[in-house]
């Protein structure tokens, strides 16, 4: 095996879901959120470990239950822009909705980042879980999957249509000739597609990763043929090694038939890691950390989320689940909250135990002396389970634990890199870098057609 195991870093301040006291940790500040000197510090401490990206996640929905780091945070590419001007070689990456933006848009800042970075820009593909997003952008209710996900995969091909509306020599910025453009170089759009109209071109030259890295994270079928469709990686949860076997098995048969290379899709889980000094002593820390994360009354409310923030308040807490509550999750989280659901109906669970099972420690796979967890990573990685994993940072010393304890060994086994052979995403990640449609027609095409006549 010649690649080494991807690392990204997911960087969410004062805690995600899940997590609604870790801002208590005192190495956290209480404003870590929209602190970027907080994020600087944490993707330069990623980069002196050369991990290949750090990764932003993104919501546009709140309630007070939201967990701190949702409340208030930082908007993803404002806050990547600013890390491009303070890191020189980490990936960026950026979680953004083709639910309630603009092609014409998120390609122009997607773009504008991979310039400002110097070809390190990566788009993390969501749809919008948060139902309630849809009331922030003049709606009644959010889209349907089948939107969400047709849109969605409109939008990526869109998106890639406008990067390529410049090939790569579009600007000879001749002073001699006075020659800044070579018109026949730039190509209109004009997509007219189910829902979106674009004449272009996109108003920026081709950056330098030609298309910046696109990710994607919805597991439901529909949700996994985009990724497996179109993206350069897959962002999922981390389950058991067979449960993700299976789950990498699936996308790479989507791929195929696709007709992509299968092998070229980098499949990320979110992986939380424990280190302590002996196993038994991570699962303490596990559990301690699990303890002050989240107390029953904050998973009651956050079970709602997936439900499309559905009050489980209102029931009584030692009555079955009930199982009608699926109904909510049709336009929000629906894959995770049917598996909630299957799982109590099939154990017979009430709300209480539901809730009491989702607030127990999760026992991560990753948990473990530094040789335990580098054991396990590599055999998830060797067994075709993951390419790599994306860490979640919460608590500070562990994230530093990570770095200095379990990466060292997996360099001395040629599986992590000790530093960067590349300088940009794409080429840490070992993707090729995508050629402009209209230079490869060019090939093909006689020469002299006015470029911003073709389609
Ligand atoms: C691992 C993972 C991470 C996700 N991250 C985000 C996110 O940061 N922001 C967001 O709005 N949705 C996020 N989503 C939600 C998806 O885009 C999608 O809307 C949701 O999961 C429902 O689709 P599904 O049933 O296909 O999973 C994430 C989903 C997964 C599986």
């Amino acid at each position: 095996m010649t690649r080494h195991i991807v690392f990204g870093a997911i960087l969410t301040g004062t805690g995600g879901p899940g997590e609604h006291n870790r801002w208590l940790d005192p190495e956290i500040p209480g404003d870590a959120s929209v602190d970027i000197d907080w994020y600087i510090a944490q993707a330069q401490l990623a980069e002196s470990a050369a991990l290949d990206l750090v990764f932003i996640v993104d919501s546009q929905f709140i309630t007070p239950d939201s967990p701190p780091h949702y409340l208030s945070r930082l908007e993803p590419l404002t806050l990547l822009s600013a890390l491009a001007a303070r890191t020189k070689r980490i990936g960026l990456v950026g979680t953004a909705t083709t639910s309630y933006n603009a092609p014409y848009n998120l390609a122009r800042r997607f773009s504008s980042l991979d310039h400002i970075s110097r070809g390190r820009a990566g788009w993390n593909v969501v749809t919008s879980g948060d139902g309630g997003t849809a009331g922030n952008y003049g709606l009644d209710e959010h889209y349907d999957y089948a939107t969400r996900y047709s849109r969605a995969a409109e939008h990526i091909e869109v998106a890639r249509k406008l990067w390529d509306s410049y090939e790569d020599d579009a600007f000879p910025r001749d002073r001699e000739s006075g020659r800044f453009l070579d018109p026949a170089r730039l190509h209109r759009t004009d997509h007219r597609g189910e829902h979106f109209s674009i004449v272009g071109p996109l108003n920026i030259e081709r950056s330098p990763q030609g298309h910046p890295v696109v990710f994607q994270a919805g597991d439901s079928a529909p949700g996994r043929d985009l990724g497996a469709r179109h993206a350069d990686g897959i962002f999922t949860h981390a389950s058991t090694i067979a449960a993700n076997q299976e789950f990498a098995r699936d996308i790479r048969t989507r791929a195929a038939a696709f007709g992509r290379d299968p092998e070229s899709i980098l499949i990320l889980p979110g992986a939380r890691i424990v280190v302590g000094d002996t196993d038994e002593q991570a699962r303490e820390i596990e559990l301690a950390q699990h303890r002050l994360s989240n107390t029953f009354e904050q998973a009651l409310a956050e079970l709602g989320r997936p439900f499309g923030w559905h009050d489980f308040r209102q029931y009584d807490l030692d009555a079955p689940f009930p199982a009608e509550t699926l109904a909510f999750a049709e336009r929000s989280f629906k894959t995770q909250a049917a598996q909630i659901v299957d799982r109590a109906v099939s154990e017979a669970l009430t709300l209480r135990q539901v809730v009491e099972q989702l607030s127990q420690p999760r026992r991560s796979p990753f948990v473990g002396s530094a040789e335990t967890v580098a054991n396990v990573l590599e055999e998830w990685f060797r067994a075709g389970a993951a390419d790599g994993f994306n860490i979640y940072v919460s608590a500070p010393s562990q994230f530093r634990r990570f770095l200095d304890e379990v990466l060292p060994i997996l360099r001395s086994r040629g599986l992590a890199r000790d530093g960067y052979e590349g300088t940009t995403l794409r080429e840490h990640l070992g993707l090729v870098r995508p050629e402009n449609v209209h230079t490869a027609r060019r090939g093909t095409e006689p020469l002299g057609v006015p470029a911003l006549l073709d389609a």
